[in-house]
C-alpha cells in the first residue's frame, strides 16, 4: 500500500493537534483509508520554538514553498492561518494538483469562492470543516445531512473566546478583562482578540455556514456585526434577573427568497437550550423546513477538537482519491442570492 503524503503548514496548538491524532491513530485512520497516511514535510515560522511533541527534524523547513512544490506531496494541510501570503499556497498546491485541508475561517470566508472554483477547475478537493465550530462537523451537516431539506433558519455560538468571557462574566460576576486574559492564555482567543470580541471572527464563520446553508454565495459584508466589548456585567445581571442570558448570536434567516445574517449580542431565554451553552463549547441551532429543529454542540476550540476535523477532512479527501473522485460534496461556488442588506 503507498502511503498518502500530507505537508503540513503550521505546527502551532492546531498543527500539534493534527500531528498527534494522525500519528496516534494511525492504525486505525490506515485501515479506513486502505495505506498509510505519512506527515512527510512540515513548514514553521521558527524551526528552534520548542514544542512539546518529538517531530524528525528533517520533515521541518521555514519555507511553505518547499512544501507546496514537493511533488511527493499528496494533501496540503494548512493550520498557519493568515490570508493573503496563505492564499497563494492554497491555489499554488492546487494548481500542482494537490488536495488541499483547511482550517483558515478569514480566507475561506473572503476568499472561499475563488479558491473552491479553483479546486473545481483542477478537479481537486478543498475540505474545510475545521472553519467553523471546531470539533462540531457541522459543515459536512449543512452539506450532506440536509441537502434534501430547505434551511430557514441558522442560529450559532460560534465563537468560543466570547461565549467563555459571557459564561464567565454571568456565573461567577467576573470582569470582562480578566476573562479576556484567561482566553488568550488558554489559546482560543485569536492573535489578535479584536476579531473574536468585536464579532468578526463569528461574522467569518456565519459567511460560512449562510453560504452552505442557504445554498448561496454570503459575503462578509452581508453580515452585520456588532461585539460584546460593550457588554457589562450590570447588562448581565439585569438580563439574569428578567430570566435572559446575553449570548453572542450569529443568525442567518430565510425570508421567502431573501437572507438576512448578523451577529451581535442577544437576550436569550435561559429555556432554550443556547441559553446554557457555556464557557468555550459552540453551537448550532438549524432549523429546516421538513426536518424542524435540530442542534449541534461541542468544542468549537482547542487543538484536539480542532484536529479531529482537520484529520476527518484528511480522511474524506483521502476516500475521495482513492475511489478516483474529488470535491463532490464542497466543490461547486454558489451563485450570488439576493440578500437583505442589498437593500439597505
Ligand atoms: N478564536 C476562535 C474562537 C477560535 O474563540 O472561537 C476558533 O475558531
Amino acid at each position: 500500500m503507498k502511503p498518502v503524503k500530507v505537508g503540513l503548514l503550521g505546527l502551532g496548538t492546531v498543527g500539534t493537534g493534527v500531528v498527534r491524532i494522525v500519528e496516534g491513530n494511525q492504525e486505525d485512520l490506515s485501515s479506513q483509508v486502505g495505506s498509510p497516511i505519512l506527515i512527510e514535510r512540515i513548514a514553521v515560522n521558527n524551526s528552534n520554538k520548542p514544542r512539546d511533541i518529538e517531530v524528525d527534524p528533517a520533515k521541518i523547513t521555514t519555507d511553505p514553498w518547499e512544501v507546496i512544490r514537493d511533488p511527493e506531496i499528496d494533501v496540503i494541510v494548512e493550520v498557519m492561518g493568515g490570508i493573503d501570503g496563505t492564499k497563494e499556497y492554497i491555489l499554488e498546491a492546487l494548481d500542482r494538483g494537490k488536495h488541499v485541508v483547511t482550517a483558515n475561517k478569514d480566507l475561506m470566508a473572503l476568499h472561499g469562492s475563488e479558491i473552491l472554483a479553483k479546486a473545481q477547475e483542477k478537479q481537486c478537493d478543498v475540505f474545510y470543516e475545521a472553519s467553523v465550530a471546531g470539533g462540531i462537523p457541522i459543515i459536512r451537516t449543512l452539506i450532506e445531512g440536509f441537502s434534501s431539506d430547505k434551511i430557514m433558519k441558522i442560529i450559532g455560538i460560534v465563537n468560543g473566546t466570547t461565549n467563555y468571557i459571557l459564561t464567565k462574566m454571568s456565573q461567577e460576576g467576573a470582569s470582562y478583562n480578566d476573562v479576556l486574559k484567561e482566553a488568550q492564555d488558554l489559546g482560543y482567543a485569536e492573535a489578535d482578540p479584536t476579531s473574536d470580541v468585536e464579532g468578526l471572527d463569528a461574522a467569518r464563520k456565519m459567511a460560512i455556514l449562510g453560504t452552505l446553508g442557504f445554498r448561496t454565495n454570503v459575503e462578509l459584508h452581508d453580515v452585520s456585526v456588532s461585539g460584546i466589548s460593550e457588554v457589562s456585567k450590570a447588562d448581565i445581571a439585569f438580563a439574569k434577573r428578567l430570566g435572559y442570558e446575553i449570548k453572542l448570536l450569529g443568525i442567518a434567516e430565510r425570508q421567502d427568497e431573501e437572507f438576512s445574517i448578523s451577529v451581535q449580542p442577544t437576550l436569550i431565554r435561559t429555556s432554550h437550550p443556547l441559553a446554557s451553552v457555556n464557557g468555550v463549547f459552540n453551537a448550532v441551532y438549524v432549523y429546516g423546513e421538513a426536518v424542524g429543529e435540530t442542534m449541534f454542540y461541542g468544542a468549537g476550540a482547542g487543538a484536539m477538537p480542532t484536529a479531529t476535523s482537520i484529520v476527518a477532512d484528511l480522511v474524506a479527501i483521502i476516500k475521495n482519491l482513492k475511489l478516483g473522485v474529488n470535491g463532490l460534496k464542497q466543490k461547486v461556488p454558489y451563485k450570488q442570492k439576493k440578500l437583505k442588506s442589498d437593500e439597505d
